[in-house]
């Protein structure tokens, strides 16, 4: 089968297109005919060699969590599906070897949903890892309330997108961080109060309009992340959860009661397949979703790590 793989850890030229062996099923998987792999800011951090403690590999690696696509054999212990299903999922293991940037992928039967027919192959492989990271943050661990107050950093951005539209689907009122140019699109999504992070100190504007804190920080940023700020900006009794790092070691947090933790995402395919209902029925916004060939995905890589891609940039695979 066709794939893009490298077989060492660097800049975005490392990565390959070529053969690769086909892979099987095993017990707990299905494998899955891509249509779409979704590209997420964590591919090219894993290429780059920057989380390779965190990980064991089996060389060469291919790329990719996101994935949609259709069911073409399921191992020996998966129950309830079938080849020929359509579904969206998280092909995501602490092991790298097989990825979605492929034409055929295993994936754990417990991280797939049904995809409707409704949403499309290129919308749906933009949808798993950001909504379940965003859902399990906001809904989950934060609880966020209707009324609550809420900062998602990057709103303009793959997670941020999804971050803003499920906190609106929960009534919260919503800052967020992004440069003016994308004001009307975080707008569109539910964004109550964007700020320019380029021309206002987003901190002074936040702690003048809410001078008794905010409820719910996700701390959503590519880089350079202010942990101990995020701490001064919550009320007592607030939520700050981190996306790439730990939470700082400040006295505040135990005096403040403030809830914090660094949240890695859980793949739950029961979890995907309501949030999968939440887009179908319109109660969620799909993103805007920019499609690329597989052969570019050197050039998806780049423009990731460039940080200005709005909402989701998704690879095309195979026809279906
Ligand atoms: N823990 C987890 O499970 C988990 C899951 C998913 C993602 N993450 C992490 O969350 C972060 C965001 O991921 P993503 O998928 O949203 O990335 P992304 O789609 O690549 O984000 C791109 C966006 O970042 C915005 N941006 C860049 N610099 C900014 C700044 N200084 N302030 C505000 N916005 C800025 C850009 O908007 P402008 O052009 O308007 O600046 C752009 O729209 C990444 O670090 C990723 O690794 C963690």
């Amino acid at each position: 089968m066709r794939g893009v793989y490298y077989n060492e850890f660097g800049p975005a030229e490392v990565l390959k297109l070529g053969d690769l062996t086909m892979p099987e099923p095993a017990p707990d998987e299905v494998l899955v005919k891509v249509a779409y792999a979704g590209v997420n800011p964590i591919d090219r951090r894993l290429r780059s060699g920057e989380l390779q403690d965190f990980f064991t590999r089996e060389w060469p690696l291919t790329p990719g969590w996101d994935v949609s696509g259709r069911i073409v054999k399921v191992g020996r212990d998966v129950k309830g599906w079938k080849a020929g299903d359509d579904i969206v999922g998280l092909a995501f293991t602490w092991n790298l070897h097989h990825g979605t940037y492929a034409e055929f992928v295993p994936v754990k039967a417990a991280s797939i949903a049904a995809k409707p027919a409704e949403i499309p192959f290129h919308q749906a492989a933009a949808l798993p890892l950001v909504s379940l990271t965003a859902w399990e943050s906001l809904a989950e661990y934060a609880e966020l309330k209707p009324g609550q107050t809420v900062l998602i950093q990057a709103g303009a951005g793959g997670l941020g997108s999804a971050a803003i539209t499920i906190a609106k689907h929960l009534g919260a009122k919503i800052y967020t961080t992004t440069r003016t140019e994308n004001f009307d699109y975080v707008r569109s999504r539910g964004a109550d109060h964007p700020i320019d992070y380029t021309r206002e100190d987003y901190m002074a504007v936040i702690k003048a309009r809410e001078p008794g804190g905010l409820d719910v920080i996700l701390e959503s940023l590519l880089v350079d992340v202010p942990v101990e700020a995020d701490i001064s900006l919550v009320k007592p009794g607030g939520t700050v959860i981190y996306m790439n790092n730990e939470p700082p070691d400040m006295p505040e947090i135990a005096r403040n009661q403030i809830k914090t933790k660094f949240l890695h995402h859980r793949p739950d395919g029961e979890s995907l397949g309501r949030l999968m209902k939440l887009y179908q029925q319109g109660k969620l916004a799909l993103p805007p979703v920019e499609v690329l060939p597989l052969d570019a995905a050197v050039e998806a890589h780049k423009r990731s790590e460039g940080g200005r891609t709005r909402g989701k940039l998704v690879l095309k695979v195979l026809d279906l």
